[in-house]
Formats: structure tokens, C-alpha cells, sequence
């Protein structure tokens, strides 16, 4: 029998999402099993770009700029790969990422998702789409959502995985986001959610309310409706934010440009205009808005002390080549 033709080396460039309804905490159980359920959307120009191979050592070799713990968080995803789907390989990997790594943007989304995508393609594992989004949560929680492209759902069972909700041609809104510092961030996400499940009063709170944010969140999808939907994704924001504050000690990832921020978006959305933020866990200011919106929510975002604007739209769908 002819042998299957295997690939040498898999290239996969997956997109970074952004959250409208948070995941924060984790459940009580290992591989990142999240406390609740999330709602995102996909950046379709913040990505992550990794070129996998097998190592001709026993070893993985990992070339990129990243730092010796996200490198160790990449063994860590391989020496789960290896037991879960019993591989005696190790890997070759080169990964970089298109937008400042490790300071709120979602790089962790789009990095583990990228290899999740990369193993599966490699190693043949014929994952399907639950159980690759499973496999990349296993790196990173929010990396469950940026296998799939478009407006994003976890299901939070015992065994969380994402899928799509609605693809980003159902409505294609913009995104624009405002870069305040792209500085690695002094605290962690998964170090930040520990905190906050252990020392915050509002996190109970949190996991009670969340249920109803989603409900908001995704019948606001159905209909259109960009009011609602501004309005839960700022909810849950915010409350995710107020759980950080009320930590001990407290966690505030916002400068003074964040705030000035969110204070014209508030501006803009009074005046009319189709535009709402998000912030995730790190000082930048994701701004979404309707198309028609986008020259308004520019001219606005005319605030010293911002470093980068990038402008992108919902989307994401990765990308794999083979060679
Ligand atoms: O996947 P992690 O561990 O980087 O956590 C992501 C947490 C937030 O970005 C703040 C919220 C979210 O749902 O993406």
C-alpha cells in the first residue's frame, strides 16, 4: 500500500478575537475550564502566524521573540498533546505576532489557536471543530474562540469549547483599536483571575449576572440590534473590570488614555453614532463600530498618549498552507 503523503511543515495564521461578553475565572478543573460562558468576535488583522514542523531532537525547539515563560506555557501545550493523543514527537516552531504580544491584546487567542490548528494539521489528529477549539483552550481560554471566525460562543460544559454563532459577513461591523501602552502587562490574565475569584466581593456577582448578558448579547446578534449589543458588551466590561478593582490587592490595568477613551466613545454613542468599546486585560481600548462610523470614531480618538491606532473588522477565519 502507498503510504499517505505527510506534510513536512504546516504554516497557520489565526486571528486574535475580542471578547463583547467576558470569560473571567476559571471553573474548578484543569485545562482552563472557564466560569462561564463568552461571547467574541474575531480581529481579522491581529494575528499570529506559526510555522510547525517535527523536531529532529527530543526535544521542542520554539524560535520566536517571546519570553521564557510564554515559551514554557508552549512546552507545557505539547507535553498535553503528546499524552492526550499518545505522540512520541517533538516539535519545531516559529511563531510571531503581527500586533504587541502579551499586552491585552489577545495574543495568547490567536498564538494557541494557531498551534491548536498547526498540531491537528501536522500530526493528523482529524480534530473536529469542538474538539480542535477544545484542544486550543487548553492553552489559553479565549484561544477556544479564535479557531472559528466571525461572532464566536463558548458553551461552558465540563468540557468548554466554542463555535460560531454567526459569521462576520452576517453583519460586518469594524473595530478599531486604540494601542495606550504596548508594554508587557505587569499582571497576568490566569494570575488575575485568580485573584479575583479569591479576594473580590463582586465575583460572585459576576458569574450570577452573566448569564443574562449572554442572552442579551446574542438576541441583540440575531436582530441587529447595535444598541443592545453596545450596551451588554459595555456591561460586561465593565463588571469584569469591577471585580478587578475590588481585588485585593487591586488590579488596574487602565491609564489615564483609557479613560479619556472611554469617555468620547460614551461622547460619540450619545450623539448617534454607531460605536462602543471593549477593554480586555490590559490597558488598549478595542472601539466597534458600524461602518459609517469609522471617520467619527477616528477624528474622536485624537488623544495624546495613544501610540497606535489599528483599524481592522470582524473576521478571523484562519489560514493554513502546507509545504
Ligand atoms: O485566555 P486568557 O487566559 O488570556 O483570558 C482572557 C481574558 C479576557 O481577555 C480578559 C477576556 C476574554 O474573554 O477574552
Amino acid at each position: 500500500m502507498t503510504p499517505t503523503p505527510r506534510n513536512k511543515t504546516v504554516t497557520v495564521s489565526a486571528a486574535a478575537n475580542v471578547a463583547l461578553i467576558k470569560y473571567w475565572g476559571k471553573a474548578d478543573a484543569p485545562g482552563n475550564q472557564p466560569a462561564t460562558g463568552s461571547l467574541s468576535i474575531g480581529l481579522d488583522d491581529l494575528r499570529t502566524t506559526t510555522k510547525l514542523a517535527y523536531s529532529s531532537q527530543r526535544e521542542d525547539v520554539i524560535h520566536s521573540d517571546l519570553n521564557d515563560q510564554s515559551k514554557q506555557r508552549i512546552t507545557r501545550f505539547f507535553d498535553h498533546v503528546r499524552s492526550e493523543y499518545e505522540l512520541d514527537r517533538y516539535f519545531l516552531v516559529e511563531t510571531e505576532n503581527n500586533f504587541p504580544t502579551g499586552a491585552g491584546l489577545a495574543s495568547s487567542a490567536s498564538g494557541f489557536a494557531a498551534l491548536a490548528i498547526a498540531v491537528n494539521d501536522l500530526c493528523h489528529l482529524q480534530l473536529a471543530n469542538h474538539d480542535l477549539s477544545r484542544l486550543a483552550r487548553t492553552g489559553s481560554g479565549s484561544a477556544a474562540r479564535s479557531i472559528y471566525d466571525g461572532y464566536v460562543e463558548v458553551i461552558p460544559t465540563d468540557d468548554a469549547y466554542a463555535e460560531q454563532v454567526m459569521s462576520a459577513n452576517a453583519w460586518p461591523l469594524s473595530v478599531i483599536v486604540a494601542v495606550t501602552d504596548a508594554e508587557q502587562k505587569s499582571i497576568g490574565s490566569t494570575e488575575a483571575m485568580k485573584r479575583t475569584a479569591a479576594t473580590s466581593g463582586y465575583y460572585k456577582a459576576w458569574v450570577d449576572t452573566h448569564l443574562k448578558d449572554m442572552a442579551d448579547a446574542k438576541d441583540a446578534l440575531q436582530h441587529r440590534d447595535f444598541e443592545k449589543l453596545a450596551d451588554a458588551s459595555e456591561r460586561s466590561c465593565l463588571k469584569m473590570h469591577a471585580t478587578m478593582l475590588t481585588s485585593q490587592p487591586p488590579i488596574l490595568y487602565w491609564r489615564a488614555e483609557t479613560i479619556e477613551i472611554m469617555h468620547r466613545v460614551q461622547a460619540l454613542r450619545s450623539d448617534g453614532v454607531g460605536a462602543f468599546f471593549t477593554i480586555d486585560a490590559g490597558p488598549q481600548v478595542k472601539i466597534v463600530c458600524t461602518d459609517d462610523a469609522k471617520d467619527a470614531v477616528t477624528d474622536a480618538l485624537d488623544v495624546s498618549g495613544i501610540q497606535t491606532l489599528i483599524q481592522t473588522r470582524v473576521g478571523g477565519a484562519p489560514r493554513i498552507t502546507r509545504q
